[in-house]
Order: C-alpha cells, then structure tokens, then sequence
C-alpha cells in the first residue's frame, strides 16, 4: 500500500460514486449507509480537497437524491451532484436543442429551463414504468420525424438491481429507437469522457490533479482513466473480486472501502 500512495501525489479534486460507495441497496426506501463513509466525506471536506458527486442516476433529479443521502446522514448539497440530466441540459443549450423527453416523471423538472416547443431531438433516460407503449412510440415519431434525428441517452446500462429484483436500464429502450429510426444515441453519463469532463471542469481541476472513486470497475474506473483522471476501485457495492484481474481495466489502487481510501488520500496529502 506504501507504494500505491505514492501514486496519488499532486491530488487537488476527489469524484465519488454514490451507490455502492456511499452506500448499499436501492429502490424507492432502501439504502444503508456502508461504514466510515460518512465521515470518509466529511474528512475529504475538511481536508480543502475539491469533491465532487457523480452519478449515472437518471430517474430522480438530484434533489430526491440528495435528500435521500441528506436522510442516510450525508452532508451533501444538490449542488455537489454531477449527474446525466444537467449534463445534457447543458449540451441541448449549446446546441440549440429543443427536446422531446421520454423520461421518468421525477426526471422533468431538471429540464425546466429548456424550451421544450416544436422539438428537434429526443432524450431517453430510464423512465421505469412511464416506458410505456404510447410514451416510446410518441417519441419514436417525434425521432423519425426529423430531417437530422438526435437522440441523446441518459446512461446506457441494460439492467439493474432493485430490492425487487432486476429491473430493464434505459440502454434497451435506447437500442429500440435506434434500431426503428436507424440513428446512433448520444450517450451521457458514465462512462463517457464528457462525462467526467464536466465534473472535472466544476472542480476546476486537471485530470491529472483528480481522483475518482469507486465501484464499478468498468464504468468508474475505466471511464475516470480513460479521461486522465486516477481511480480507485472500492471493495464494497458491485465489487466483485475478479475485478482486480479485469482484462482491460486496472484500478490505480483497491481499497477495502471508501474510508480506507479517503486515509489513503488525505495522508498523501500531508507528506
Ligand atoms: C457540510 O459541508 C460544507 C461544505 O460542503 C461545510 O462547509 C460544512 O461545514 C459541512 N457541515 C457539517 C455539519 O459538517
Ligand atoms: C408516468 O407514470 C406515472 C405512474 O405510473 C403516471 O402517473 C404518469 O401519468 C406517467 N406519466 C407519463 C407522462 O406517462
Ligand atoms: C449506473 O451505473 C451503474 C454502475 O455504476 C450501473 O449498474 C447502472 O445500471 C447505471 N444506471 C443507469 C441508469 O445508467
Ligand atoms: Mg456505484
């Protein structure tokens, strides 16, 4: 481990997943904080790191998230969340984009801003039960309606865990209207680079200044890596042991948990 500190010299900005790093299980009531996390946060902050929260969450806005973790213990703010929707809100604006949303109900307000009128793209997010017939087929006309379609995807995950059980992710959906429309979706969220640009650039840090962690090894660390950024795979959440002998991605570092990283990091820092 003494070693791998030594590779984390020069770090001004930390990027944390939130489920499975913050804390376990999911669905509508559900969560469990995973141990020291909370404090782990509050270290980070006290330390004069820049933090910063990155989810792929696309079906409640980031104030249901937040007050979710608010809930959990988490001294967190709506505006320390990076997160797809405001993400894609910012690119609809720079490109004059006027969408057709076909997301979760919970969803709509982080698009408020943007007018909304005569669209000319469609954007997807995992809309659960509103990914009705009528809603997918009413965005599939507005999509092959256009003389240059643009659908941008909120994620691209093909399913997830619930406390229910499994659930279809947005990436199924997405395919749908691609394959009706013959079009390719923008995709936003992790793992992409423009992603985690947007994080980095609200932390107003270099890449090679910033730290991400957490537990995907695909689409944290991967995605962080692929951008610059070191990462550390957590082992808590989706981890699963043959990670650490993934064949394309290794992790600047496995730690048993957030808190463990965190030590790690803010000893560094002191050195
Ligand atoms: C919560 O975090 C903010 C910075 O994000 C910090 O200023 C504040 O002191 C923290 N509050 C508590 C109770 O730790
Ligand atoms: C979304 O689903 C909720 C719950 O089933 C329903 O009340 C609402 O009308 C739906 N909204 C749309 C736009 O389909
Ligand atoms: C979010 O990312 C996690 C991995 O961190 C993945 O399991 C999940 O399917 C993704 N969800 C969405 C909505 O993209
Ligand atoms: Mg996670």
């Amino acid at each position: 481990m003494a070693e791998r500190a030594k590779q984390l010299a020069g770090i001004r900005g930390v990027v944390l997943d939130i489920s499975g790093v913050l804390y376990d299980g999911g669905g509508d009531g559900g969560g469990v904080p995973i141990p020291g996390s909370r404090e782990a946060v509050e270290k980070i902050k006290a330390s004069g790191l820049k933090l910063r929260f990155c989810t792929n969450e696309t079906q409640a806005t980031r104030g249901k998230l937040v007050e979710k973790l608010q809930r959990l213990g988490f001294n967190i703010s709506v505006n320390e969340v990076t997160a797809p929707a405001p993400a894609a809100c910012r690119i609809l604006k720079e490109r004059n984009l006027r969408p057709h949303l076909l997301v979760h109900d919970d969803l709509v307000p982080e698009f408020d801003q943007l007018d909304k009128a005569n669209p000319n793209c469609v954007v997807i997010g995992d809309a659960a039960d509103n990914f009705s017939y009528k809603n997918l087929n009413e965005a599939f006309r507005v999509l092959i309606g256009l003389e240059n379609p643009i659908l941008i995807s909120l994620g691209r995950g093909r399913y997830y865990k619930e406390t229910d059980g499994l659930k279809l992710d947005v990436g199924v959906y997405m395919k749908a209207l691609e394959y009706a429309c013959d079009v390719q979706a923008e995709v936003v969220g992790k793992p992409a680079k423009m992603f985690f640009q947007s994080a980095l650039a609200e932390m107003e840090v270099e890449p090679q200044q910033a730290i991400m962690i957490g537990d995907d090894i695909v689409n944290d660390v991967g995605g962080a890596q692929q951008c610059g950024m070191r990462a550390l795979q957590v082992r808590t959440g989706k981890y699963r042991a043959c990670d650490e002998q993934h064949p394309e991605v290794k992790a600047d570092g496995y730690v048993n948990n957030l808190a463990e990283a965190v030590d790690i990091i803010v000893k560094q820092l002191h050195k």
